[in-house]
């Protein structure tokens, strides 16, 4: 078990090292910048990591719950906020779509009390996607990971998908490796990009019914029996409501104990154990296991790239008013009205 103040090493020290290179990062996607709020929004940044270093302190699941959060936004309709549009009066959509209702509810909280928070100080100027992306990667740095430059720039869609669309272009965890380079082959990411990006899976945790398929009716043969035992109490039956850590070494810290689970044996899904089984991805798994700067460096440039999945950017889309709702469908709320009374008084005074 790692400490708190080893913790708050291991943060403070990663905070202060970028790892990968401006000659080594991604290029950017036309209409993304590496300092697009310079002049309109310089303290950008420093509210969302300010906010955020207290509500990891608080609950450290809530990294987790913002890092799962970016990957459902992007995967689906590009880096759009897509994901955060309450789309649940126009009947089944995005948020409703199954891997979708696993992602924290807090998370979507967070997202908006962030984007109060910016508007308030910079005006409407700032995306919903590009604070999830933000509150992404500090998720990461805050809980030990690689800091990294985010790109920004990006504008928040107008449309939300449907059901079927997000399950197409999400994975499940059932998914083995063929099928996991193929999804995101087709997003212009490789097999390093995937294997890295799996990485994620370091923290956070995950829903009995996403792994008990290698637990019931039959065990998994790569899967260790000391780990399968204990899944089995954790989740006595198939359909069991409970959850569990999703790296059994270190499930609150931002490492690459993930790759010495999977070396082990003890992934949790099958989409994390076959990567170590596939040929085409057991070396790669292997390296970022016995070299943790290595899996930072090409997790970085996963995140870079995965964040700029088909962003709207320049006249494309607008800035939202609130992430939950598209600007024209502003409903009269007690708490849009309150808003617009906070931002009416803090003009004038
Ligand atoms: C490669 C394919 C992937 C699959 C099949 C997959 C699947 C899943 C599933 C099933 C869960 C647990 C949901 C639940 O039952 O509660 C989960 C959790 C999580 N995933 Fe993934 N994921 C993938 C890639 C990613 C990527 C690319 C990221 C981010 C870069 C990511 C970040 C996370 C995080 C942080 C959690 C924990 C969430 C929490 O604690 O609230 N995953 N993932």
């Amino acid at each position: 078990m790692v400490s708190p103040s080893s913790l708050l090493v291991l943060v403070v020290c990663s905070s202060l090292i970028f790892f990968v290179t401006e000659a080594q990062r991604p290029a950017l996607v036309k209409g993304l910048s590496w300092s697009f709020y310079e002049s309109s929004c310089p303290q950008l940044e420093s509210i969302i990591r300010k906010r955020l270093e207290k509500q990891i302190k608080d609950d450290v699941g809530q990294a987790a719950g913002l890092l799962r959060l970016h990957f459902h936004d992007c995967f689906v309709l590009g880096c759009d906020s897509s994901v955060l549009l309450d789309g649940s009066a126009g009947g089944p959509s995005e948020q409703t779509a199954i891997p979708n209702l696993t992602l924290r509810k807090k998370s979507f909280k967070i997202i908006d009390d962030l984007r109060k928070r910016i508007h308030a100080e910079c005006g409407q100027v700032v995306s919903c996607s590009d604070i999830t992306a933000i509150a992404a990667r500090d998720s990461v740095v805050l809980t030990g990971g690689p800091n990294y430059d985010v790109p920004l720039g990006r504008r928040d869609g107008l449309n939300f998908a449907t059901e079927q669309a997000t399950i197409d272009n999400l994975v499940a965890p059932f998914a083995n490796t063929t099928t996991v380079l193929a999804r995101l082959a087709v997003k212009g990411l490789d097999a390093t990009d995937a294997v890295a990006l799996s990485g994620a899976h370091t923290i956070g945790i995950s829903h009995c019914t996403s792994f008990t398929d290698r637990l019931y009716p039959n065990q998994d043969p790569t899967m260790d029996n000391t780990l399968a035992n204990n899944l089995k109490v954790s989740c006595p039956t198939a359909d069991s409501n409970n959850t569990v850590n999703m790296d059994v070494r270190s499930p609150n810290v931002f490492d690459n104990k993930y790759y010495v689970d999977l070396m082990n044996r003890q992934g949790l899904f099958t989409s994390d154990q076959d990567l170590f089984t596939d040929e085409r991805t057991r070396d790669i798994v292997t390296s970022f296991g016995k070299d943790q700067k290595l899996f930072f460096d090409k997790f970085v440039i996963g995140m870079i790239k995965m964040g700029q999945l088909n962003v709207l950017t320049g006249g494309q889309g607008e800035i939202r008013k609130r992430c939950d709702r598209r600007n024209k469908d502003k409903k009269v709320d007690i708490a849009t009205v309150v808003e617009d009374l906070e931002e009416t008084f803090s003009a004038l005074f």
